[in-house]
């Protein structure tokens, strides 16, 4: 199907996200993105402090129909020449995730196209085809968002992804955002972690020494490519009560970027490492913590290094969006890969190795 129309949905935490992508005439080529639209919930759970699933799934909804709406007229498209529907299964937030499903569900059946159920993950990592052409495989991919932090060997986005490390404990995201609460900077704490520290200078990265989880000794060897955030945030989480109980004014700039170049000094060791013990010579960085100024900066400073090609698309397609899962829809058609089908089921905590999810054939 050379030149198919995929409608790509994504609602997995809190975007409503909705993107046509162009598959490429030529199966050498990548997609290319035609419109790539969002509404996101996240100022209705900045005052929880955190994504509520209850409240997103209500958004989803209301938000469902207007976006897949607007996407179409910015695009020129009308709905009836899409060719294929593709749609976060999971995994994500199941109640978020159910209405995606439902809306794409309905929408391949009215349309009477193919309905590809995909991997959230393997989404993000697919999207990068979408800026910098098709991705050179294997690849090391670094996946580092509010619900996940796994770096994965990535052998064919569309069948072979293997999950070589994760989180311990708590995903990178969720750490800037625990410690922007803490620091009383808001939510999410990504975004805002990174102007704080960006504006205070290169001192600040390391004015204060916090710990590097899993790093050394028989924890390396353990856990050779897994990363553990929970214990820095307790070292921050110590460090500013002992400022307090000592009636000093908190450095704010300081603590944001010396936890900042902790996170993204493991992040980039521990992937240059599966990188040089694999025999990987691209690596790429997707999920929302990816649109991290200083992450960017530090992963090409020792890409270059170690003579490893880095790929980090632009923050707007790093953090959710509908473009990733059209994006892995229209490889996935241009693999020849079987569509889900309308029974494609949600699963909440579907494992990165697979990429298409079908119905249990035993139900
Ligand atoms: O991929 P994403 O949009 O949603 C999930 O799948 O979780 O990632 C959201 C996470 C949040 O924790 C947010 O704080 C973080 O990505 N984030 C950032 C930045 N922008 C978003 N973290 C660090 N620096 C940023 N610039
Ligand atoms: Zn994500």
């Amino acid at each position: 199907m050379s030149g198919h129309l995929v409608l790509g949905i994504e609602t997995s935490c809190d975007e409503t996200g909705v993107a046509l992508v162009r598959g490429p005439d030529r199966p050498d080529r990548a997609p290319e993105l035609l419109v790539d639209d969002i509404a996101s919930s996240v100022d209705a759970h900045a005052r929880f402090g955190g994504v509520v699933p209850e409240v997103a799934s209500r958004a989803h909804l209301e938000a469902m129909v207007p976006t897949i709406e607007r996407a179409c007229a910015r695009a020129g498209v009308r709905l009836a020449d899409v060719d294929a529907v593709a749609v976060t299964a999971g995994p994500g937030l199941v109640g978020a995730l159910t209405v995606g499903v439902a809306a794409a569900k309905a929408l391949a059946l009215g349309l009477g196209v193919p309905l590809y159920g995909v991997n959230h993950l393997a989404a993000h990592v697919a999207v990068d085809t979408l800026e910098h052409g098709p991705l050179p495989e294997p690849a090391m991919a670094l996946l580092v968002s509010g619900g996940h932090s796994s770096l994965l060997l990535v052998e064919d986005v569309t069948d072979r992804v293997t999950p070589l490390g994760r989180t311990i404990d708590d995903a990178a995201g969720e750490a800037f955002d625990k410690v922007a609460r803490l620091l009383g900077l808001g939510f999410p704490g990504g975004p805002v972690i990174d102007r704080v520290a960006a504006g205070a200078g290169e001192a600040a990265r390391d004015a204060i020494a916090f710990p590097r989880g899993l790093t050394s000794g028989r924890d390396l060897e353990r856990h050779r490519y897994d990363v553990s955030f929970s214990g820095l945030k307790t070292a921050v989480a110590r460090w500013v009560e002992r400022q307090e109980a000592a009636g000093v004014p908190l450095p704010v700039g300081e603590v944001a970027a010396s936890f900042q170049e902790a996170v993204v000094d493991v992040l980039t060791r521990k992937a240059l490492l599966a990188c040089r013990e694999h025999g990987v010579d691209t690596l790429l960085i997707g999920g929302g913590v990816a649109a991290n100024s200083r992450l960017r900066v530090v992963a090409q400073e020792r890409c270059d290094a170690a003579g490893v090609r880095l790929r980090v698309p632009r923050p707007g397609l790093c953090t959710d969006n509908g473009a990733m899962v059209g994006a892995l829809g229209s490889l996935l058609i241009g693999a020849g890969r079987a569509p889900s089908g309308l029974a494609t089921p949600v699963d909440s905590s579907v494992p990165v190795t697979t990429v298409v999810l079908r119905p249990d054939p035993a139900r």
